[in-house]
């Protein structure tokens, strides 16, 4: 069923293990370079957490995910952590953030669900508050393993998101295979 992959603690555990020794060390180190040390940051779909434990080391951060079985994992691997339900498409919190975080996590909504919650990332940030979220490059969409994944390119990201922000950096990056992810950094306008 589509959807389940993330929500089951069997491919949780999978996932966990395929991903070790994967994270967004490099991603984190760009965002650095807007993001002063102890601003307030909201992961939004931590998974495993490995990203969480990098950005708790500088910043003030709250992970989260939409799936309760990775939000059990993360709060049984990080007691002392903050940790909330919430989907990436309704962000429905009250608290403000001087940064959003995702890495690859975003290319699961569709672009009318991606529209919403850049929206809702707006409306959640402080003024001048950052975003930094990696995405799958290409072009079109597919499901895999049950998962919606939505491809984006530099020209499609900008059209996302230039109304609301000012793009800082807009840059291919390797995960498996040269230039198959983007990272994205922009500035609340
Ligand atoms: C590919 S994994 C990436 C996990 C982690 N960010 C990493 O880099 O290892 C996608 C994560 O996003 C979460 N996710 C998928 N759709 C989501 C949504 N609509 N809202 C919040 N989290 C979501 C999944 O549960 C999973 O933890």
């Amino acid at each position: 069923m589509e959807g389940e992959y993330y929500k089951t603690k069997e491919s949780v555990d999978e996932y966990i293990k395929l991903a070790e020794g994967f994270n967004g060390a490099d991603l984190i180190k760009t965002l650095k370079k807007v993001l002063s040390p102890n601003s307030t940051v909201l992961e939004i779909g931590s998974g495993p957490g490995s990203d969480w434990k990098i950005l708790n080391e500088s910043y003030n951060v709250l992970g989260s995910d939409n799936s309760t079985e990775f939000l059990n994992h993360l709060i049984a691997e990080n007691p002392n952590g903050e940790f909330l339900e919430l989907d990436a498409k309704t962000l429905r919190t009250d608290k403000k953030f001087d940064g959003i975080y995702s890495n690859k996590v975003m290319h699961h909504l569709r672009n009318n669900e991606l529209a919403e919650s850049i929206k809702r990332q707006h409306d959640i940030l402080n003024p001048k508050g950052i975003i930094c979220h990696s995405f799958w490059k290409g072009e079109g969409s597919e499901v895999f393993k049950g998962l919606f994944v939505n491809y984006h390119t530099k020209a499609n990201l900008k059209k996302f998101y230039e109304d609301s922000f000012e793009i800082l950096s807009l840059e291919d990056y390797q995960e498996f295979d040269e230039g198959d992810s983007l990272l994205l950094i922009a500035k609340k306008k």
